[in-house]
């Protein structure tokens, strides 16, 4: 093979791993490529980046997080607008408590604040707040404004927006484990009722699809324990862009090239949904 004929398969095979090198770069264009009929009907993502953010400006970590709550909501906004189905984003792991206590605090106000200053337009929207993790452990004014925010958009039908707070996927696996034991320790279920279907149905995700699209910005190619088993046949998107820097047209980009990929689900091209 000639050197030219090389390149031209080096970088054909590049482009069909990251998937976003012939993305239009122009708001107005992708919005013309994308096929309204192929929207994901959720999408997930991991908002990475906010300490490097802010350290590069010589900024405390936290100020990174305040400038994620920027695009936090300039994408939420954009989702519904689309009609996305579902958006969880992962805002707290169960991880995140090992960083230092005035980080974790800030985080905790930054939610508190989210909510009660965003709950009048988010309804006024039609969004529908959720959320999964262990928010039973979280500081009581957190689990009163998440609770709060439940209540308030239970009955709308718009963008089902999770919040993933104290959340883990293996400590998800752990809870939903213990949730099925214990139907059949009380004779609810037969073991050999436990199934895919069944597991799924006692997720902390249950009656929500599965993310059609994960989203990580800032350059980082890990999980980090984040939906690990919803994620099973996702189609992943990363980006260099830090999250506080993520806005409607990256997440137009990663939708635009999430529909130009071909999802076999484990079997042949063109044969499977
Ligand atoms: C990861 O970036 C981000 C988080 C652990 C928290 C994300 C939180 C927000 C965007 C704001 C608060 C959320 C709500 C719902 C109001 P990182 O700090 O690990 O970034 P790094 O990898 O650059 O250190």
């Amino acid at each position: 093979m000639g050197d030219e004929k090389m390149v031209s398969k080096i970088w054909e095979l590049w482009k069909k791993y990251r998937g976003d090198i012939n993305v239009p770069t122009d708001a107005e264009q992708i919005m013309q490529s994308i096929d309204r009929d192929k929207i994901p009907r959720h999408i997930a993502i991991i908002m990475d980046g906010n300490g490097r953010w802010a350290q590069k400006r010589g900024m405390p970590r936290t100020f990174g997080h305040k400038a994620g709550v920027e695009s936090l909501r300039e994408i939420v906004k954009a989702c519904n607008e689309l009609k996305i189905g579902v958006l969880t984003v992962y805002a707290f792991s169960t991880e995140n408590w090992k960083r230092p206590k005035d980080e974790v605090n800030a985080l905790m106000n930054l939610l508190v604040e989210y909510i009660y200053k965003e709950i009048d337009e988010l309804d006024q929207n039609k969004v529908q707040i959720r959320s999964i993790g262990r928010v039973h452990k979280l500081p009581d004014k957190c689990q009163k404004a998440v609770s709060f925010a439940r209540e308030r958009t239970a009955d709308n039908d718009g963008l089902v927006f999770n919040l993933a707070l104290n959340y883990g996927g293996r400590s998800e696996l752990v809870d939903t484990t213990r949730a099925i034991a214990r139907k059949v320790a009380d004779n609810q279920l037969p073991i050999e009722s436990i199934d895919e279907q069944l597991i799924t149905a006692h997720l902390y995700t249950a009656g929500l699809p599965d993310p059609d699209l994960l989203i990580r910005p800032s350059g980082d190619y890990r999980i980090s324990n984040f939906l690990i088993w919803q994620l099973a046949y996702t189609e992943f998107w990363h980006t260099d862009v830090m999250w506080p820097d993520f806005r409607r047209l990256d997440l137009l980009r990663a939708i635009y090239g999430y529909q130009n990929r071909e999802r076999r689900f484990g079997g042949l091209k063109g044969k499977n949904k």
